[in-house]
């Protein structure tokens, strides 16, 4: 057995090198490919980051525009796939459409699914484009509305919301939408990323590692809490009943969705542009319903357990404004980490090494085999 400690969760162990994300826990910052998250929520686009992560650099007008083409011309599912949509019950979770549409997707296209090698950039743009239709094919479908065809006319977050929401969206909620995209799109190891890069090592190809990645980020632990974060504060309702239920789940040692972290030891930037956004929407809607509830409860969770917020805290404000109902909050997630995930699967096979730590062995030992005649209980 192997005498060395055991880092549960993985905990601060550093399983690889990567240069497509940094995080600073300690001064709350972000790095993508060496740029402050808070620039590119600034003065970039999600196309425009997509395109960072994917080569390592910021894009000149051209390639932005040869990319951006790109993406509009993959938003169409194969036929085979929406049958497959259709064929789910209305019940069936978003996010387990949207990884049994991903897991199906290359048995209806011409090119198998992408093995590893630079070509992989196309097939992380292809699962780009197509998570939006997915999302809202399967979402339309399952409110007996027939699907919308993606408008090739439009940027990537417009056409996102379009798809979602059926209507079109102001400049204002389409900036919005794109800021949330770039602030989603990595997160260096985090568990959804583990999981794509495990399943990469192998030699698996891009869609199983993105299948692998979907699975995990459903977990309310990681992706799943912007939902929840909806939940608890359709549960509160108002503002004065904010600190008797934080408090009450405090007591019972339940978890505050939207705080902690396990690498931020302060507030996660994302978290501070997000509140920001969230309070514009709510101005701009002429609904501070949610922000001023998630003001309250910041204050009572940090406050009594002095944790802070996460990326998850504002994000669902966000999207319920804009009009997406809460099960798609996570879709949602996943429809900007699909570019970190593709990303770090083409790094981990540009320098492969296959993952597979070792266990601490704390079962029995040197038991005699009985037959079956002779045990008993
Ligand atoms: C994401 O890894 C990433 O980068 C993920 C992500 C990304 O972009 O990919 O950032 C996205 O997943 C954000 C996190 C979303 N999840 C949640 O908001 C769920 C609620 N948060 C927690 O479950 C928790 O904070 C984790 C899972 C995020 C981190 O947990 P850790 O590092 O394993 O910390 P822990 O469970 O050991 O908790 C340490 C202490 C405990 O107190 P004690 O039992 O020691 O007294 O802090 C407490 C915990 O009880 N605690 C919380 C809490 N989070 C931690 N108490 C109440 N509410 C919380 N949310």
């Amino acid at each position: 057995m192997t005498d060395e400690a055991v880092q549960r969760g993985l905990e601060d162990v550093v399983a690889l090198e990567s240069k497509i994300c940094f995080i600073d826990g300690k001064g709350g910052r972000l790095i993508y490919e060496g740029y402050d998250i808070r620039d590119l929520a600034e003065r970039s686009s999600f196309e425009e980051v997509a395109y960072l992560l994917w080569y390592g650099r910021l894009p000149t007008a051209p390639q932005l525009e040869e990319l951006s083409g790109r993406l509009r011309s993959m938003r169409a599912l194969p036929d085979g796939v929406r049958r497959i949509l259709e064929e789910l019950p209305p019940t069936t979770p978003p996010m387990d459409a949207l990884r049994t549409a991903v897991s199906a997707l290359g048995s209806f296209e011409s090119t198998a699914p992408v093995a590893a090698g630079p070509t992989g950039i196309g097939g992380a743009m292809r699962l780009t484009a197509l998570l939006p239709t997915i999302v809202s094919e399967f979402h339309r479908r399952r409110n007996g509305r027939a699907p919308l065809p993606p408008r090739p006319e439009l940027s990537h977050a417009a056409n996102l919301l379009y798809l979602l929401t059926g209507t079109d969206s102001s400049p204002t909620d389409i900036r919005a939408m794109d800021v949330a995209l770039i602030l989603h799109a990595d997160h260096e190891l985090n568990a959804s990323t583990f999981a794509a890069r495990v399943t990469a090592s192998t030699l698996s190809d891009l869609d199983s590692a993105v299948t692998s990645a979907i699975g995990t980020l459903k977990g309310p632990l990681h992706g799943g809490a912007n939902e929840r974060v909806m939940e608890l504060l359709r549960e509160i309702g108002s503002v004065d009943r904010a600190a008797a239920v934080i408090t009450g789940k405090l007591a019972r040692h339940e978890r505050i969705m939207g705080f902690g972290h396990r690498v931020y030891k302060v507030e996660d930037p994302r978290a501070t542009i997000l509140r920001g956004w969230s309070r514009r929407i709510g101005e701009e809607k002429g609904n501070l319903l949610w922000f001023d509830l998630l003001r309250q409860v910041e204050q009572v969770v940090h406050q009594e357990k002095g944790l802070y917020p996460n990326v998850d805290l504002y994000s669902g404000s966000i999207y319920a404004l804009l009009g997406i109902p809460d099960d798609l909050f996570t879709p949602l997630f996943a429809m900007s980490r699909v570019v970190g995930w593709t990303a770090h699967v083409l790094e981990e096979y540009a320098d492969l090494r296959l993952i597979r730590p070792k266990a601490q062995y704390v079962g029995p030992e040197n038991l005699t085999y009985r037959p079956l005649g002779e045990r008993s209980g």
